[in-house]
């Protein structure tokens, strides 16, 4: 989605590993300069940035906590004063704290929640207005197929990633009129650290295509919802999982 006048740049929270990672140098392939969000991982976030200049773009680091609501504020108003309304938003950044409901700490409910939940409204609450008046942009949330078919272990997760892509396509809905699309993008069991110490040979017996996805398919899938190509496609939830659920 590019506009005429200056270079149209992505915010991707969580960029510094994993899917945020493959999406911001994605994004930095597809021509958006990238803000790099991330919680305090420098080292990694910087590697990330490397792969965004390689394709000739600007890559900006900003590390805070997508839970600290204060914090996503100031950043968010920073950003906007000093670049504008951004092109492409990523809600990305999201934690597992795995366990049974009935053994539940109240911090791993509280954690998973506000991290992909809190999250969300603490980075797009801020910006919305900017990128309705830009008459312009497009949303695309990182959810889980957790949230679709609801997964034993993961009732926190689940309820977050529900919660998630409800909440995006009740805005898609209210943004449409403005050219702003609002979309989700559902992984299965993809290869990040994330996934790493997980029983994968026995989960893998669900999945029909039999293998992990990788960072860089799910990176595709948000760079089609990215494009000026997917200007009519809003509040869709795009799976990449293998065919786990459909
Ligand atoms: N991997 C999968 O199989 C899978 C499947 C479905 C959905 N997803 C979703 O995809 C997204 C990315 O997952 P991933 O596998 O790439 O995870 P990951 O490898 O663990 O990376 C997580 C990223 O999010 C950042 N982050 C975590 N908490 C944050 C916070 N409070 N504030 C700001 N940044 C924060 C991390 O920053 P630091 O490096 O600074 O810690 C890191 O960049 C998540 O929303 C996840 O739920 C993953």
């Amino acid at each position: 989605m590019a506009t005429e006048t200056r270079t149209p740049y992505a915010l991707v929270t969580g960029a510094s590993r994993g899917i945020g990672a493959a999406i911001a140098a994605r994004l930095a392939r597809d021509g958006f300069d990238v803000l790099m969000n991330f919680r305090s991982n420098t080292a990694a976030a910087e590697t990330v940035a490397a792969q965004v200049r390689a394709h000739g773009r600007q890559a900006w680091l900003e590390p805070f906590d997508v839970t600290d609501r204060v914090a996503a504020k100031t950043v968010i108003e920073r950003m906007l004063a000093e670049r504008g309304s951004p092109d492409v938003v990523i809600v990305n950044a999201g934690i597992t704290r795995d366990g049974l409901l009935a053994w539940m700490a109240d911090e791993e409910w509280d954690a998973v929640l506000h991290t992909s939940l809190g999250g969300f409204y603490n980075i797009v609450r801020p910006l919305i207005g900017a990128m309705l008046k830009a008459r312009l942009g497009r949303i695309v949330t990182i959810a889980s197929v957790s949230g679709q078919m609801g997964n034993p272990g993961q009732v926190n997760y689940s309820a977050a990633k529900g919660g998630l892509i409800a909440a995006t396509k009740a805005l898609a809905r209210e943004i449409a009129k403005r050219g702003v699309t609002a979309n989700v993008v559902s992984p299965g069991l993809i290869d990040t650290e994330m996934t790493k110490g997980l029983p994968l040979e026995q989960m893998l017996q669900a999945v029909p295509a039999g293998r992990l996805g990788t960072v860089v398919e799910v990176a595709a899938a948000v760079s089609y919802l990215c494009s000026a190509d997917a200007g009519y496609v809003t509040g869709h939830v795009l799976a990449v999982n293998g065919g786990l659920y459909t």
